[in-house]
């Protein structure tokens, strides 16, 4: 078998028209979704049916043709896995028990991996059905980004409440994202093993910290988890998004480990390329230039893959996909990347 396209650029190879995938590429705004999602249940029925998950997975790469599937699933299934109540609201986003100081030393991580094999089952019947040349890719959430819902139990627009906890309670803040690095790595490793051919860690929240909390919050619990996943699968390949992050994401490439990161939008695209010759990046189309369209969507993609197209790059969104992104905009996208992208200047 001939290496599958994402993978050579994560091996640092420059391809041009580069791989394309979409973070979020299913969810809401395919009707094939909402309708698969509706016969699954509650999201989390659908996150633990391997019929369905792959079922999902699979739409937006026979709709659009994608370089790469991401398993479907979500980065709470770790504190689901870990007891904390986990629901899924609609119109309101994630809910769960919000977790006290006192409780962190009794998070007990021995059914993790049992709660989430339904998740592996998944990983599995993927590679299994997917075309031999799509990339599959596993993810996890990072542990700061997963740690914020766990304390504050919810959506916030700034993450005060894991913010100020982390302040007031640095131990117990330390030991929760220290067993959530423990049970992240496993989680990976298992999808690694299972058949995902890269892996990708959220860090949706990454930017809403200072430097040294940053460095304590972000990095260390980061490498820990690329440490440990590079040590039982050698050569494993691994994808940062720390978003938001901009002025830290030199550091984090470096001190982590990670072999691509994920840009956001705010990025500019002259400290993109100056990333890119330290390694792959994948990213940045603002979402909005998507649900926008025309001329906004083609300029996006235009200058990503002037600035960016000869160097290591998986074009990608800076976040992912909103519910109310017009499906013609994406193919005018697919098309934009694979089709009219003349050789880069
Ligand atoms: O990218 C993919 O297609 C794979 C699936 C995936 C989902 N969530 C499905 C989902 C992935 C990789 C995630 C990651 C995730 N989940 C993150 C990190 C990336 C990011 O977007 O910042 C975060 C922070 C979460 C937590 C989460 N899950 C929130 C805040 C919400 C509610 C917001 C919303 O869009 O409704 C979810 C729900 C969720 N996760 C949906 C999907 C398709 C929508 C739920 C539904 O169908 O009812």
């Amino acid at each position: 078998m001939t290496k599958r396209l994402m993978m050579r650029v994560m091996d640092g190879e420059t391809v041009f028209p580069p791989p394309l995938w979409m973070m979020r590429q299913a969810g809401r705004y395919l009707p094939e979704y909402r309708e698969t999602r509706a016969k699954a249940g509650s999201f989390l029925d659908l996150c633990y049916s391997p019929e369905f998950a792959t079922e999902v997975t699979l739409q937006p790469i026979r709709r659009f043709g994608f370089d790469a599937a991401i398993l479907f699933s979500d980065i709470l299934v770790i504190p689901d896995a870990l007891n904390r109540d986990v629901r899924f609201v609609q119109g309101e986003g994630p809910r769960m028990r919000p977790i006290t100081p006192d409780e962190i030393a009794g998070l007990d991580p021995t059914g993790v991996e049992a709660h989430l094999a339904p998740v592996f089952e998944t990983v599995e019947r993927l590679r299994g059905s997917l075309p031999d040349e799509t990339t599959l890719i596993g993810f996890c959430g990072a542990p700061w980004t997963v740690a914020t819902y766990m304390i504050a139990g919810h959506g916030t627009p700034d993450q005060a409440p894991a913010r100020l906890f982390a302040y007031r309670h640095p131990e117990a803040m330390e030991k929760l994202l220290t067993l959530l690095a423990d049970v992240s790595a496993a989680y990976l490793i298992r999808q690694l093993r299972a058949g995902a051919d890269c892996v990708q860690i959220f860090d949706s929240w990454a930017g809403v910290l200072d430097e040294a909390s940053f460095r304590a919050h972000v990095i260390a619990p980061t490498r820990m988890i690329v440490e440990r996943v590079r040590e039982a699968v050698p050569g494993a390949r691994i994808i940062g998004f720390a978003k938001g992050a901009a002025g830290m994401l030199s550091s984090y490439r470096a001190e982590t480990g990670v072999d691509a990161i994920g840009l956001d939008w705010s990025v500019s695209l002259a400290q993109a390329a100056e990333l890119q010759r330290h390694g792959p990046v994948q990213g940045n189309l603002d979402p909005l230039r998507l649900i926008a369209g025309g001329k906004a969507l083609d300029e996006g993609v235009h200058r990503i893959l002037e600035a960016l197209g000869s160097g290591p790059l998986i074009f990608n969104l800076g976040h992912g996909i909103t519910p109310d992104a017009p499906i013609a905009h994406v193919e005018q996208l697919v098309r934009r990347v694979r089709k009219d992208s003349t050789s880069p200047s």
